[in-house]
């Protein structure tokens, strides 16, 4: 196991730089509102009467993020799509983008055709691949990483699409704000700041052998599925995630009878000021009922003023714990082998 402390032994565990690309996410940020910023789209995406954003894994959860993040904004629904196919109301009035770092996941590309048929808008978001060659209205990004390491870009190349086509207003204070908090964060968590005082390298080692199950609510809700999809694929290891108020009409009923939870299981709490009191409330008697009933718990209030600011730090808080888990876990943080091998066994039928 290694001592979350030998920063060079971290290093060694990492031979990518799963590392830097997470600190690198206020400068992927930055890089990627220029990127769309003054971009010229064809007139009528404007008038498009939805969204519907294609994707899967680490370039589907920008879609889901700037989804919550714009629900009180924009005046059209916004769709994420993780199909092979699309729901029946996509047509000439929906802009489709499809959203893929490699530019050759099979569902995304399968869905943008369906949509090219359909007579659709499309726009496409990569790095290259067959999606590069498909798409007339493209917008790409070159950044060497992992496609869930590539997040800064997938989600605020999304958010200025939506601002530069009108749907919501100009996110710029929010995003400043934003990675100002981030960076701070990133002081305090990154690999050099000792466990005694890092609480991103105290929260890894309080998951060793646990199963994580994540509970957000309105915003941090998907930030909850990115520290699931995190844990699972940057430190190898099973987790779950919840959505409150509505895991208070089902898994609750499972509370008094914790015997599964009880050695293993973690519930890590998302709290935030901004949400509805009603869901502060909701928060709060959940983690009574969770020491009523001995279940594991931890909680973290998400920092920051803006929706944006909280959803971002609090992704960069569990890119970090999912990185401290790889180096306890003795595994590569940007390693895929067995995405890599079902993609591969796939596509050879
Ligand atoms: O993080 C990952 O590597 C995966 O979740 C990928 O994002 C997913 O397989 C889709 O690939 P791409 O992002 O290249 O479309």
């Amino acid at each position: 196991m290694i001592d979350l402390d030998d920063v060079g032994a971290l290093k060694r565990n990492d031979p990518q730089g799963m590392r830097e690309r997470i600190a690198e996410l206020p400068w992927q940020c930055r890089q990627a509102w220029e990127i769309v910023e003054g971009q010229r789209f064809p007139a009528d995406y404007a008038q498009a009467d939805s969204v519907v954003i294609l994707g899967m894994g680490g370039s589907a959860i920008g879609g889901d993020l700037v989804r919550t993040l714009v629900r009180d904004l924009c005046p059209v629904p916004i769709f994420v799509n993780r199909e092979y196919d699309l729901p029946r109301f996509v047509g000439q009035g929906t802009l489709v983008i499809a959203s893929s770092y490699s530019g050759n996941t099979e569902e995304t590309l399968a869905a943008f055709q369906e949509a090219s048929r359909r007579g659709a808008k499309l726009l496409a978001l990569t790095t290259d691949g067959k999606l590069a060659q498909m798409a007339e209205n493209l917008l790409t990004f070159s950044y060497l990483a992992q496609p869930r390491a590539a997040l800064g870009f997938s989600l605020i190349m999304l958010l200025s699409i939506l601002t530069e086509l009108g749907f919501v207003p100009d996110p710029r204070p929010d995003l400043e704000e934003a990675i100002e908090v981030v960076e701070g964060l990133g002081s305090k968590v990154r690999e050099e700041v000792p466990t005694s005082q890092n609480p991103a390298k105290q929260l890894a080692l309080l998951l060793q052998g646990k199963l994580p199950v994540i509970y957000g609510a309105q915003h941090l809700a998907p930030v909850a599925r990115r520290w699931k999809g995190q844990f699972n694929e940057n430190g190898k290891c099973f987790a779950f995630f919840e959505v409150l108020p509505e895991l208070h009409h089902n898994t609750v009923e499972a509370f008094p009878y914790p015997a599964e939870l009880e050695d293993t299981g973690l519930i890590l709490l998302l709290t935030s000021r901004l949400y509805h009191p009603r869901n502060t409330l909701r928060f709060q008697v959940t983690e009574e009922m969770l020491d009523q009933y001995g279940i594991p718990h931890w909680s973290m209030e998400a920092q920051g003023r803006s929706p944006l600011s909280q959803v971002l730090s609090t992704i960069h808080f569990g890119d970090y714990v999912s990185l401290y888990l790889a180096a306890l876990r003795g595994v590569n943080p940007s390693s895929v082998e067995t995405i890599t091998y079902l993609k591969e066994r796939l596509a050879q039928i």
